[in-house]
C-alpha cells in the first residue's frame, strides 16, 4: 500500500477528511438555505473532494468542472495558468461555489475568478480542502476551508506529484527529493 511507503507521512487521515467534509457540506447547506447552486470543481485536483462534498450539500445544485493547471510536473507553480476546459453550465445570475483541493500561491483561483466574472454570476464563493496561507502570493478570499496546512508538498485525495498519488485516501506529505518513478524532474 502506498500509504505505508516511507516516502509518505500521513498528515490527515481518511476519517478526519470524511468528518470535515461532512461539516463543510452542512455549513454550505445552511448558508445557501436551499438556493440553487452551481458547484464548479477545478480539475484535476478537486475531483475526489468535489465528489465527496456535493453528497453532503442539501438543496438543488448542478455540478460543472473547469480544467486549470499551473504545476506541470514539478513541485513548484510555474506561475502560468492554462485553461483547457471552460465551464459549460450557464452561471449568469446564479450562485457559484468553486471547489478546489488546495490553495497555495492563489494563482489558480485568481485566474479562475477572472474567467468566471466574464460569465456574470450573482455570487462566487470558494471552498477548499486545504489552505496553505503562508504561501499565498495573490489575494484570494476563501470562504470555506477544510484544513490549514503550513508547509510540505502534499499528495493524496486528489493531490498529485507529477500525476501520481491522486488515488490515496488521506493527505500525505511527500519526502523532498523523492519521485515515484525513481527520478526527479527538474523544477520549473
Ligand atoms: C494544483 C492544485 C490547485 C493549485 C494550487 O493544481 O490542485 O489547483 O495547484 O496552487 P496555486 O494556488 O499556487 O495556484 P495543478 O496545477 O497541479 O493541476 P492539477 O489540479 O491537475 O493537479
Ligand atoms: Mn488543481
Ligand atoms: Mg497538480
Amino acid at each position: 500500500m502506498h500509504q505505508d511507503a516511507d516516502e509518505l507521512e500521513e498528515l490527515i487521515s481518511p476519517d478526519r477528511i470524511r468528518a470535515r467534509v461532512r461539516e463543510l457540506g452542512d455549513e454550505i447547506s445552511r448558508d445557501y438555505e436551499g438556493r440553487p447552486l452551481v458547484v464548479v470543481g477545478i480539475l484535476k485536483g478537486a475531483f475526489i473532494f468535489m465528489a465527496d462534498l456535493v453528497r453532503h450539500i442539501r438543496g438543488p445544485l448542478v455540478v460543472d468542472f473547469v480544467r486549470l493547471a499551473s504545476y506541470g510536473s514539478g513541485t513548484r507553480s510555474t506561475g502560468e495558468v492554462h485553461i483547457t476546459k471552460d465551464i459549460e453550465v450557464d452561471v449568469e445570475d446564479r450562485d457559484v461555489l468553486v471547489v478546489e483541493d488546495i490553495v497555495d500561491t492563489g494563482t489558480t483561483l485568481r485566474y479562475l475568478e477572472e474567467v468566471l466574472k466574464l460569465h456574470k454570476p450573482r455570487s462566487v464563493r470558494i471552498c477548499c480542502l486545504i489552505d496553505k496561507k503562508e504561501r499565498r502570493e495573490t489575494d484570494v478570499s476563501v470562504h470555506y476551508v477544510g484544513f490549514d496546512v503550513p508547509r510540505g508538498f502534499l499528495v493524496g485525495y486528489g493531490l498529485d506529484f507529477d500525476e501520481h498519488y491522486r488515488h490515496l485516501p488521506g493527505i500525505y506529505r511527500l519526502r523532498p527529493g523523492y519521485h515515484p518513478e525513481g527520478f526527479r524532474p527538474s523544477e520549473k
